[in-house]
């Protein structure tokens, strides 16, 4: 096996799914303390508060409660290293997500044993759908009262729509929550209460369920009720299939306790043993392999003020082939233009760390100041467009106003800025002076607001409007869609890559332009290739 395919066998990049407060930051954490990437619980917290100390506009997700901003973990366990991003859990910021849904190869969906399937858990799991991505269950707080497991395994069925196989099997739950059978493995994982942090827990190897050892190991009324449970689930549950797991279509439940992390092992050796490494990405021109000689990667993400000491963005890249070298150059297919990268940064979780090299499947940050946009593709020259990353139609669209007029251009960039980030939509009519912002979720105002002032120094608003929806334009026939746009200018804007918007003012004005004019498209999802 060549150098890079070794290395392309060994990554394993992956995201975290979840409802809000199901457990997805005391999981990170576990993984990382694991993974040896932290040495004490907490950390991933500790960081966060002091980032938020010195940034104004975190102080939106302090007082929310809300993490907004997504970052990417690095570690290395069991001789794999994992890539972990992280998705922001509130609904409002759905949209980023999506993109960086795009970015890992699959998911780990945690549940609250208590609440079963949530809201966000299934929209989530529907974006993972739509990409087939492989998905491994993570069925959280078991040391606390909790749902029957058949139950839990058969909500996930019904509710989703994919089939479940346990790989552990829990003994009990809440106060009299003792552990889990390793149904793959054979072992029995016995929780130790007392310590939270390394490794604490029993595991006994044993020949199956009717080893004797386990009678000394459990109390008589908990090893007749687990093989009588392990003998029912195993008569319900289809038996692990690697493929069928790879395909999306089967999905393996762990049962677990982040805090106490319990379970976590387990769910790291499956990720190890079963996850997909970096997957071909699709482009227009084709199938990006990931052993292809020549790197390429697309931005999925741009995150401004990382670091308050350097007022710069980061350009997140998911790397779909090759081996990166520090100082190699690539081109902007977008703008055609080279970047030595002397200065990208791999997220080893304690810092950054500038990267001398990475391979297909990480991750890469690339500070710059506004030249790289959400969707461009990089690469040694080729010209290629990645797929499958697509702008949703806002559902909430406001003007933007300073509260000093004369600072209008001022804000008008910091828009454009902002756009370009994907932090939100923004839209100039073509006619008057106002600019629109569009986003999916309303917390998106709150938090352009909040950048612009802090970053921007331009004091803004956001005034409702009589508009309720956008809709990318498309024909083609090219004079048509002059024609629709010249004759509707009153309701054309211009997307911040240019391209041409159609501003409906109620449901009637949008069903009437689409009667009226059959050979444009009206699209509410755009790609953002070039
Ligand atoms: P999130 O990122 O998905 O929003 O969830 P987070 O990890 O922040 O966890 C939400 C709450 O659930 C936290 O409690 C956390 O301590 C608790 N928790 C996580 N895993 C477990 C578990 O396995 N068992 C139990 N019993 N609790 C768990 P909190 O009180 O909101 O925060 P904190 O004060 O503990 O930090």
């Amino acid at each position: 096996m060549s150098v890079l395919s070794a290395e392309i066998a060994r990554r394993r990049t992956f995201a975290i799914i979840s409802h809000p407060d199901a457990g997805k930051t005391t999981l990170t954490e576990k993984l990382l303390l694991f993974g040896g990437a932290i040495q004490l619980a907490g950390a991933v917290k500790a960081r966060g508060e002091q980032r938020r100390a010195h940034s104004d506009w975190m102080k939106v997700e302090r007082e929310r409660g809300i993490s907004v901003t997504a970052s990417v973990m690095t570690f290395d366990y069991d001789e794999k290293t994992f890539n972990l991003l992280d998705t922001p859990g509130h609904e409002d910021f759905s949209e980023d997500t999506f993109r960086v849904l795009t970015a890992v190869d699959s998911v780990v969906m945690v549940i609250d044993a208590a609440r079963g399937i949530q809201a966000q858990t299934k929209k989530l799991f529907e974006v993972c759908r739509l990409r087939d991505m492989p998905i491994i269950t993570f069925i959280n707080k078991m040391d606390r009262e909790a749902q029957d497991p058949f139950d839990l395994l058969d909500e996930i069925e019904q509710t989703l729509q994919i089939e479940v196989t346990p790989a552990s099997w829990p003994i009990g739950m809440g106060s009299g929550f003792l552990g889990c059978y390793d149904l793959m493995g054979d072992q029995l994982l016995l929780m130790d209460k007392g310590s939270r942090g390394e490794k604490p827990h029993q595991v006994e190897t044993c020949s199956g369920l009717d080893d004797p050892k386990l009678d000394k190991l459990l109390p008589d009324h908990a090893l007749s009720d687990l093989r009588d449970q392990v003998e029912m689930v195993r008569g319900l549950c289809p038996e692990f299939d690697e493929s069928a797991y790879l395909a999306g279509n089967l999905s393996p439940v762990f049962f677990g306790s982040a805090i106490n992390s319990f379970g976590v092992s387990e769910l790291i050796s499956g990720l190890a043993r079963h996850a997909p490494a970096p997957r071909p990405q699709p482009a227009i021109e084709r199938k990006i392999l990931p052993e292809d000689d020549k790197v390429s990667g697309f931005v999925f993400k741009i995150q401004a003020n990382m670091d308050p000491r350097h007022r710069d963005r980061i350009a997140f890249v998911r790397l779909c082939s090759g081996h990166f070298k520090r100082g190699m150059k690539l081109k902007n297919v977008r703008t055609e233009k080279h970047l030595a990268l002397h200065n990208a940064v791999l997220f080893l979780a304690r810092d950054r760390e500038l990267a001398a090299e990475a391979w297909a499947g990480d991750i890469i940050g690339i500070p710059n100041h506004g030249n790289l946009h959400i969707g461009d593709a990089l690469t040694e020259g080729e010209v290629l467009r990645f797929t499958g990353l697509p702008s949703f139609a806002p559902e909430h669209l406001r003007a933007a106003r300073p509260e000093d007029p004369m600072r209008a251009k001022h804000m008008g960039r910091a828009l454009q800025q902002l756009a370009e980030e994907g932090a939100a939509s923004v839209f100039k009519p073509r006619v008057g002076s106002d600019w629109i912002v569009g986003a999916v979720g309303v917390l998106q105002f709150e938090v352009m607001a909040d950048r612009i002032r802090t970053e921007y120094d331009v004091p803004a608003r956001f005034e409702s409007t009589s508009l309720i929806t956008a809709r990318w334009l498309e024909s083609d026939d090219e004079g048509k869609l002059k024609d629709f746009v010249r004759k509707n200018e009153g309701s054309i804007a211009d997307d911040h890559r240019g391209h041409p918007v159609f501003l409906a003012r109620n449901a009637w004005h949008l069903d009437r332009a689409q009667e009226d004019w059959p050979d444009i498209r009206f699209v509410n999802t755009k790609e953002q290739t070039i």
